[in-house]
């Protein structure tokens, strides 16, 4: 026997999962009201008691974008420094209201069972001006900056963009299995812990982590999007046709992030944007190694896919040590 449970998200948003038997949806049932209980923000408490902080401080801010800021703080209790990304609501619509929240179910999803390569979330906060999501603090400067020291040095190196890469593609694989899409995989939302610009470090002791879940999605097995969103380079050519898209847009993304780590350059950026929309459609890298070319590939249903990755031969090759130059 098979079940349809309906469960309403939002007025107008509903969800149908089909579940082999009754059990199995009332089990679901059951997890996702306690998950929703315990997503529920910490309405009634200052978030200044608990932690301490200063968002005047320009030290502790860690970043700053259209949303608001990032800023390092000190939980009073666990002594622990974390990272708050607060989120402002003034002026926002309500479909922007509703995908900060979606954010925080996709970290409370992945927080729980917690990856090596991710930020854990650890509370939420919310009042009527602002959304406050405490993280864990990724102490390390980002990717983008990593490969701006590269350019700079010359020092791209193949071994290196191995190293970093593989966990970033483990990190995505633990995210896809739970049907979460990304969906804004770039240079900036990657942090790496222990990396510092412009001090000596060893590779071994730099873990990349995926971060910034505010354009991601959640589809089941089979479903598909069709809102399109990215970060301009790194758009996939079924995003810039309009097509519907699924997982494998991230793939590409990455695809395109591999050959940046590979290269310092951005496969199909040109000056016009329209001229970047017709390469990311159109324009066929040609490079040596076949590995990551097929991440590029124009059809998603061609492409490699995240799991055949994992197991590529150059992937499984990130184990041998490499002293950095
Ligand atoms: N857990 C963390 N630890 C340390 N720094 C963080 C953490 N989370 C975010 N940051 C810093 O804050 C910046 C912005 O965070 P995030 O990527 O989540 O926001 P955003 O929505 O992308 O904002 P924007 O699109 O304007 O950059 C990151 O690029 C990073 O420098
Ligand atoms: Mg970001």
């Amino acid at each position: 026997m098979k079940c349809a449970l309906t469960i309403k998200i939002s007025d107008g948003l509903k969800r149908v999962f089909y579940l082999p038997e009754y059990g199995t949806a009332l089990q679901l049932l059951k997890f996702l009201e306690k998950s929703a209980q315990e997503s529920t923000p910490n309405r009634v408490k200052d978030l200044t008691q608990r932690y301490e902080f200063s968002p005047e401080d320009t030290a502790a801010v860690l970043g700053e974008g259209s949303f608001g800021k990032v800023i390092q703080a000190k939980d009073k209790v666990t002594k622990q420094v974390v990272a708050i990304k607060q989120i402002s609501k003034m002026w926002k619509r309500q479909d922007q209201i509703m995908r900060m929240h979606l954010e925080i179910e996709f970290l409370w999803l992945l927080s729980e069972e917690h990856h090596q390569s991710m930020a854990k979330l650890l509370d939420v906060y919310e009042d009527h001006q602002t959304l406050s999501l405490v993280m864990e603090l990724i102490e390390g400067a980002s990717l983008q900056k990593w490969i701006q020291e590269c350019i700079v040095k010359n020092t791209f190196n193949e071994q290196y963009a191995l190293k970093l890469f593989k966990p970033i593609c483990e990190s995505l694989h633990f995210v896809h299995l739970r049907g979460i899409v990304h969906r804004d995989i770039k240079l900036d939302n990657i942090l790496l812990q222990g990396y510092t610009y412009e001090k000596p470090i060893l590779i071994e002791t730099i873990s990349p982590k995926l971060i910034d879940f505010g354009l991601s999605t959640l589809l089941l097995q089979g479903e598909k999007s069709q809102v399109a969103v990215g970060s301009l380079a790194f758009l996939s050519p079924e995003i810039v046709k309009g097509e519907s898209h699924d997982h494998q847009t991230d793939v590409f993304s990455l695809g395109v992030l591999l050959y940046i780590m590979l290269t310092g350059r951005f496969p199909f950026v040109a000056n016009q944007r329209e001229q970047t929309f017709y390469n990311i459609k159109n324009k066929i890298i040609n490079f040596s190694q076949p590995y990551w070319a097929t991440m590029v590939e124009k059809d998603p249903k061609e492409r490699i896919r995240l799991d055949e990755v994992l197991r590529h031969p150059w992937i499984a090759s990130a184990n041998i040590s490499v002293p950095r130059q």
